[in-house]
């Protein structure tokens, strides 16, 4: 993970490396230095813990330079510390790296051999050894660089400054991602575009094994064997409020609140809202991602429908919060169009040498995109001749610049590290996959279609009427601290509900909590309860609400405290729980996108009243660029 930024221009490089460095915390949060040149010195300063240490720390530092790389770290090689703190600096050379080197122990041997003088634990420090090494032969920072690639295994990002070549910084990509931000008369390097986007729109995306070689304005793009490379320029149309907190008192609160936008934003694209139908446009098969905008709509759906037809198989690859969504794809997918679905890890998914017939179409969703094990998933799905097709928040990420086919959760940037309008967006657009498809495929006649389709379209102002309740959940949570450990539950769609929310509670509150199908309570998890176990029950009303109810019972039966979440103003649940937690009603498609943000609610607060920082949970960083 860790984020990376790098600035070379007439302004201070301090001001604009901070303010990206804050934007990019999410990424890691252990430790944060800067380098910086002033008059042909190195300046660094570094810090352990959050960039709010770093910045005490620069206080009174004065700068006087127009180059400079900053760091934020997410410990992989090496604990938290400041001597482990990026950049590294070996004889004039300065270096920030994200990603892993993993022959970094036959290179340490090889230094320490050669009588090098190691200050740091990490595998990011003997690339800086290695580039010092050879640029003092080369005598040129990218020659030095592109030297340096052909001894380093692993998925790496880095970026390179030199005290002898004061207005030069070099960059290359092969796994975690940057970008190379183009300004007037001034160059940016980030991990990622919101870093920049208070300074430019215009970006150039590196793409796996590229080096950039930025010298004063001008910047030359490289395969890492040296071949000269031309580079689209994409201009993004976000704007610089679009990451801000808009006076939330959290980045998460923030996106919470967000969702009904984003979900409607998520829909948008793919129904109309006239005929009640579904038409998944712009996916662009076999287009690259920067085409698909030219791509006519129409002409478009007729060639998704062309390649879906040829579909008798769904695989849904992701990890986390992105894999519960896909959880529910699959009750969606196999159950509107009939058609079997299978939903891995990414990481499980990649080793375990899948079976993946002829005619299976490999799904993988990612918010960031750069997920290395679903980047690694749809990497070999490709290789074994399935179709791709990535949900993807993050546009012209690499996961999405990879598949076949295009789909967005539209969501806008989400920062708060813990996952939560993506993951919404994400179940609206499958909703609009599974009608699509199941239409295609003569599964649903057109009257279903407007039923749902309508369905889905009142989703956005029901989630409205469930975040007006927020004071219910945030009593609900205000009781929560005394529970020693916390059973989710659902049955059907709102099983991965049930993992959503007790994922939610784990990585924000660090309470154990487990999400199970309620159905498997007598298979081991009844033995756990007592008064001190709390039972989060996720109850809509829908054809398994009997058979949930009776489980909810044997719980309760065994002294198990109840907090529930139903459909309407259900007295039978209410009066046997502790908490009701209601939703307006809704068809069973749509149920799971309004039954999450009471669970998303109550970690929140939970955590908020336990006095844990929200936005950046301990020991997580947002985009996982490692294995
Ligand atoms: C949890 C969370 C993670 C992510 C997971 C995948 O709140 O955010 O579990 O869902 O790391 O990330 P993406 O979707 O970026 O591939």
């Amino acid at each position: 993970m860790c984020g990376i930024v790098g600035y070379l221009g007439p302004q201070n490089p301090k001001d604009i490396i901070i303010s990206g460095l804050k934007k990019l915390e999410y990424r890691g949060y252990d430790s944060a230095g800067v380098a910086i040149l002033d008059n042909g010195k190195t300046k660094r300063v570094r810090a352990q813990g959050k960039l709010k240490a770093l910045e005490e720390k620069l206080v009174n530092e004065k700068f006087d330079g127009h180059i400079g790389i900053g760091h934020t770290r997410w410990a992989t090689h090496g604990k938290p510390s400041e001597r482990n703190a990026h950049p590294h600096q070996v004889r004039g050379i300065n270096l920030v790296h994200n990603g892993i080197i993993e022959n970094y122990l036959d290179i340490r041997e090889e230094l320490l051999a050669q009588g090098a003088e190691i200050t740091s634990d990490t595998d990011s420090e003997l690339v800086a050894h290695l580039i010092a090494n050879e640029v003092e032969v080369t005598k040129d920072l990218f020659k030095a660089v592109e030297k340096t690639l052909n001894k380093l295994r692993g998925a790496f990002s880095i970026l390179v400054m030199w005290e002898q070549e004061p207005d030069r910084l070099v960059a290359f990509k092969d796994g975690p991602p940057l970008v190379v931000g183009l300004g007037e008369k001034e160059v940016f390097v980030a991990s990622d575009v919101q870093a920049l986007i208070q300074y430019t729109k215009k970006f150039v995306y590196l793409e796996d094994r590229e080096v950039a070689s930025i010298r004063g304005a001008d910047v030359q793009f490289f395969s890492a064997n040296g071949f000269p490379i031309q580079k689209k320029v994409v201009e993004l149309n976000w704007n610089p409020e679009m990451v801000e907190k808009q006076g939330y008192t959290h980045y998460m609160l923030k996106e919470i609140y967000e969702q009904p936008r984003a979900v409607a934003a998520a829909i948008e694209p793919h129904v109309n809202p006239e005929f009640f139908s579904v038409a998944l446009k712009n996916i662009g098969f076999g287009q690259s991602v920067q085409k698909l905008e030219e791509l006519d709509s129409k002409a478009d759906w007729e060639k998704t429908k062309e390649v879906l037809k040829n579909i008798d198989r769904v695989f849904i690859i992701a990890c986390g919060t992105s894999n519960y969504a896909g959880m529910v794809g699959k009750y969606l997918i196999e159950q509107l169009a009939k058609v079997p679905v299978e939903v891995d890890i990414a990481s499980e998914f990649r080793y375990r040498n899948p079976v993946i017939p002829p005619k299976s179409l490999v799904m993988t969703i990612s918010q960031s995109g750069e997920t290395a094990d679903t980047l690694a998933a749809i990497r070999m799905a490709k290789e074994m001749g399935a179709t791709t097709l990535s949900i993807c928040n993050v546009r012209n990420s690499t996961i999405d610049r990879e598949a076949d086919g295009h789909l967005y959760m539209n969501s806008g940037p989400e920062i708060g590290v813990a996952s939560t309008k993506a993951f919404t967006s994400t179940m609206a657009v499958l909703n609009c996959f599974a009608i699509g498809f199941a239409r295609l495929r003569g599964t649903m006649d057109e009257a279903t279609e407007k039923e749902l389709v309508k369905s889905l379209l009142a989703v956005p102002s029901q989630m409205e009427g469930v975040l007006a309740y927020d004071k219910y959940f945030e009593e609900a949570a205000s009781k929560l601290k005394l529970f020693r450990g916390f059973l989710y539950m659902g049955r059907g769609s709102s099983f991965p509900i049930a993992m959503e929310g007790a994922l939610k509670l784990k990585e924000l509150a660090y309470m154990h909590a487990e999400g199970y199908a309620a159905g498997e309570m007598k298979h081991g998890p009844l033995a756990l309860i007592d008064e001190r176990m709390a039972i989060v029950m996720v109850a809509p009303t829908d054809h398994l609400y009997e058979k949930t109810i009776s489980n909810l019972e044997e719980a309760r039966a065994r002294g198990g405290k109840v907090i529930s979440i139903g459909t309407g103003d259900n007295e039978k649940l209410r009066a046997i729980s502790e908490h009701y937690l209601a939703i307006p009603k809704a068809h069973w498609t749509t149920n799971s996108i309004l039954t999450v943000i009471p669970l998303q609610l109550m970690s929140y607060h939970l955590a908020c009243n336990l006095g844990y920082d929200v936005d950046q949970p301990r020991n997580l960083a947002k985009s996982v660029t490692v294995e």
